[in-house]
């Protein structure tokens, strides 16, 4: 096989699109730093949101709503840095598209532009229509997240399951329907029923990615830390956990101070040896 034929080719949002078309399932989760970039790239998932869930779960911050453009940047480019196949989402902190269309747009250049993302994510259906078009117009592929909307929970009554009532499900549909037109690629649905995701996705061209929305969405995605047990905090009803790693690593890291505290670490395999005759002859300069 020759070189060429061997590259790891970038997934394009044709690709996800024809992945639609076809009923594959698409597979997405979130990733915020080299490492982490390079695990889920390596393990095939198909797009990688840098998502402002990284306040909480890599910043400590109490909710989303605090994180800045810059940390989104750094972020977004530290798992660019790593990444050969998946599509990679950037996320759009709070107050970084709210404002103006102007605003919108800039930020999403600096996303795209400055930190390499291969398209951006802003939550919000009808009221955010305007800017979705906007950041399409510029050339940015925009990327949805309606439902359960994170950064502006407290005017949803907190985080709660949206689209339970009829006037409420219709919104919601409401809100699919404009960001389709508005030119999104593809929307996360997040925490609604899953009978509503269904409804949309079969009502939208674009993929529906959920998390919270059940097994007819046209994709699915999580939070990394949920998914290997890093965040401990809460576990939303929709996390699948799939592995203890916090404790794996709290495990790993009593073990380590067990060994140095008892002089079994490091061991002859983890150090440096001189020639016996060079340390003799140190000695005899060091006394002389
Ligand atoms: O920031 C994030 O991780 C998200 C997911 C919850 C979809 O927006």
């Amino acid at each position: 096989m020759s070189e060429q034929s061997m590259e790891i080719k970038k997934l394009l949002i044709s690709d996800l699109w024809k992945m639609k078309d076809e009923g594959k399932k698409i597979t997405m989760i979130t990733a915020y730093s080299y490492p982490q970039g390079l695990i889920v790239d390596e393990a095939g998932i198909d797009i990688i949101l840098v998502g402002d869930s990284l306040g909480m779960v890599e910043l400590g911050y109490r909710d989303t709503v605090p994180v800045t453009m810059d940390e989104m940047l750094s972020h977004t480019k530290a798992v660019v840095r790593a990444v050969k196949r998946a599509h990679i989402v950037g996320d759009m902190p709070f107050m970084s598209y709210n404002i103006s269309i102007e605003q919108a747009v800039t930020n999403a250049g600096i996303l795209y532009k400055d930190g390499g993302a291969d398209s951006v994510k802003l939550e919000g259906g009808q009221e955010m229509a305007d800017k979705v078009a906007a950041i399409h117009k510029a050339g940015i592929p925009a990327f949805g997240h309606i439902g359960l909307t994170p950064q502006t929970a407290a005017l949803l009554g907190g985080f709660k399951v949206q689209g339970k009532s009829i006037d409420n499900a219709k919104r919601v549909v409401d809100d699919a329907l404009a960001l389709e037109d508005a030119g999104a690629f593809a929307i996360i649905l997040e925490a609604i029923p899953q009978q509503l995701a269904e409804i949309i996705t079969e009502r939208v061209s674009i993929p529906t990615v959920g998390i919270g929305g059940g097994v007819k969405c046209g994709g699915q995605v999580l939070v990394l830390h949920d998914m290997v047990g890093l965040f401990k905090r809460f576990t939303p009803k929709f996390v699948k956990v799939y592995l203890d790693s916090y404790s794996a690593q709290v495990g790993a890291v009593k073990e380590y101070i067990s060994d140095v505290q008892q002089g079994s670490f490091p061991g002859d395999e983890h150090s440096f040896n001189m020639p016996k005759e060079a340390v003799e002859e140190l000695k005899k300069v060091l006394d002389h």
